[in-house]
Parts: C-alpha cells; structure tokens; sequence
C-alpha cells in the first residue's frame, strides 16, 4: 500500500485531509501549530527531529503519532544501514526509547514502536528489515484509516437524525492517518443524511477544536459550530446538544477513558443533562496492560501554554499556572466505546477484552 493509494481511498471516502506524506524515504508532516491560518509542511530524514515533531505538537492525536514514530523509526533505520547487524539494532532500539518517551499517555506510540520492533528482532539483514519496516509502517498507516471509516460506519447509527452532537478536541483527520475518529463518526453520519448539528469546543489551551476541526471539518465542506468549552453545559441543559462523542488517548481495560483536558468534564455534564457519551477508537488505543484510568501517567506541559497565547500574555503577570492536558474519564459514564470491531457497551472489563479474542 502507499501513500497515494491511502489518499485515494480517504478521498473516495469525501476526507481531503490528509495531516502525513511518505515520500521517498522522507517523512513530511502538517505543521498542526500554525493552522488554521498556514498550510505548512516540514521534512523530515532525521529520526530524533520526528520525535521533537511529536513533543512539540507539530504532530498530535494518538494515531497520528503512532503512524509518525513508525515512520520515524523507518528513518532511524535508512540512516543507520551501513552499520553492522549488532551496531544497527544497538542503536535503532536506543532511537526507539527516545520515540517511546515522546508523549508518554499516547498508548498509540507504544503499539506502533513495538511492531515495529518485532520486525527488527525477526530479521537478520539490515537492508531487508529496512524495507520490512517501511511496509510494516505504511500498514499501520492503512489499517488505521480502515478502521476509522469502519467505526464511522458503526457509529453513525447510534446519532439521532436532526441531532445537535458536541465533540470536544480534535479527534479527526488530523489526529489520525485521515478521516478520524469521533469526527469520522460525525463524517459519516453527514453523507448518511443523518442532518445532525456539529458543536466544537474550542479545547483550550491548544484550541483543537476551533482551529483544527473547524479547520478541517470546512474543508470538507461540513458545517460546523465552535462554542466556548465552559458553553457546553448550558447548550446540553437547553436541548441544543442530544449526544456526545470524542476520541481517546488511552482506554484502560475497565473502560476509563485518557483523552484531552476538559473530557472529563463533558462527560459529567451529559450525564447529569441524561445525554449518551459516546468514545470512538481503533482497537490499538486500549491498552489491556492498564487495569484502569489510575496507573494512565498524564502528561504536564509548561505553564507558559495556559499563560500565554500566541506570544502574549493571557494571565496576570506572576500568576502561577497548571496544565494538565489528559483527564481520565471513568468508565461509569461512558455510554459506549464505538471500535473498527464493533460497539462495546459495559461491563468494559469483558467487552474490551472480547475484542482481542
Ligand atoms: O494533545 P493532543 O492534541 O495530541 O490530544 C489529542 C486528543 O486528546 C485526542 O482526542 C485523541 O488523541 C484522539 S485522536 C483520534
């Protein structure tokens, strides 16, 4: 499979966003900071700068990073052929902790690298595993949009026709291989004619939602409406908001659900206005080897993120600021977890597992 194939089927599929090109051994990534206002894309040979790419949010969403850091460690590998066998893997496995410590609540990343890394521990020549890894890395690419367009399927039948349905961050094209998650759900609920009404949650402090799927909802021509993340309740409270469905970060085995700061906080908020909050994501997001939301570590970024937007001050000077940007959500309030193998309801703790039977 390659790059233009993968497009053709996104495309086929009415999804122009395509946020990864693989290109003659080199990786080009959007650059997701600067959009909606920039359409920038950055090159890249280096292995490390992929791993920058993904702390710095160039890159972000938990499958769009899993497909970076495959490519990544394809890159590592290109660059390091000449080696000997024993200096090769040496050194490809250091290159992959450095991935592996990128972002560390991304389950996604985790799943990628290690299939990657069986590819390494199963060859015994560097140029054959070299190509190995390139085809293992453009799988997980193509499976992934499989998997989106197959649980925008699924999902799109749990929304009510004419429904107004919250999304908060951005679970999309962007954050994935193409089409997304939450948002291939809405997407695909769109081309049923289902006529829902799409609200985005601006998702402070990175504004995901009203700079990322505002920006690629319209490139798909898809209505869409950005509200303010503390409107929700209000909006849910009056009956403009019927469901609720976002993407995810980490599920843990008994369903807790990592996702973007602010998750939580919906989730309670449609409970209490009695409204379904529905999780959409590919197999590779639950993470059986995490028994619940607890052990998930969620990442802290610098306070400057809260205290300062686009190079200026938003807090008063001196202010002291936190930002942790992943909450867990418990299982307790997560209606259903819509995947490429199904829709799995509660108990989690043997839904979940089913699927990997
Ligand atoms: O910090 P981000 O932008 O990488 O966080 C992204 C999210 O939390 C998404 O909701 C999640 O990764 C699902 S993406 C299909």
């Amino acid at each position: 499979m390659s790059h233009r194939e993968i497009k053709e089927i996104l495309l086929r599929e009415g999804s122009r966003v395509v946020p990864i090109r693989w290109e003659g051994r080199r990786l080009y990534l959007l650059d997701q900071r600067l959009l909606p206002g920039k359409e920038a894309w950055i090159a890249y040979d280096d292995p490390d700068r992929v791993v920058h790419a993904i702390t710095s949010m160039v890159v972000r969403g938990a499958p769009a990073i899993g497909i970076a850091a495959a490519f990544g460690m394809v890159l590592a590998a290109f660059r390091l052929r000449k080696q000997s066998m024993e200096t090769f893997k040496n050194d490809w496995h250091a290159v992959a902790k450095r991935m592996l410590g990128a972002r560390p609540t991304a389950v996604n990343l985790k799943w990628a690298v290690h299939r990657l890394q069986a590819v390494i521990t199963s060859g015994d020549d560097v140029s054959t595993i070299s190509r190995c890894l390139e085809q293992e890395a453009l799988a997980i690419w193509h499976e992934d949009v499989v998997a989106n367009i197959t649980m925008g399927r699924y999902g799109q039948a749990l929304l009510p026709a004419g429904a107004g349905v919250l999304t908060h961050c951005n679970a999309g094209a962007l954050a994935t291989g193409g089409y997304g998650t939450a948002l291939g759900v809405l997407r695909a609920a769109v081309s049923a004619g289902k006529g829902i009404k799409i609200f985005a949650d601006e998702t402070r402090p990175w504004l995901q939602g009203s700079r990322l799927t505002a920006w690629e909802l319209l490139q798909d021509s898809i209505s869409v409406t950005v509200i303010i993340d503390s409107a929700a309740g209000c909006l849910m409270h009056r009956g403009d908001i019927k469901a609720v469905i976002v993407g995810a970060y980490r599920i843990a085995a008994n369903g807790d659900v990592a996702n973007k700061i602010g998750t939580y906080s919906v989730a309670e908020l449609a409970k209490a206005n009695d409204i379904p909050f529905y999780v959409a994501a590919p197999v590779s997001t639950i993470d059986l080897d995490t028994p619940s939301g607890e052990t998930i570590p969620v990442e802290e970024r610098a306070p400057e993120e809260v205290t300062f937007f686009a190079g200026q001050t938003v807090a008063a000077p001196g202010a002291a600021a936190l930002n942790p940007v992943f909450d867990v959500t418990p299982s307790s309030l997560v209606t259903a977890i819509i995947t490429e193998k199904g829709v799995v309801r509660p108990p989690y703790i043997e839904t979940l597992h089913a699927l990997f039977h």
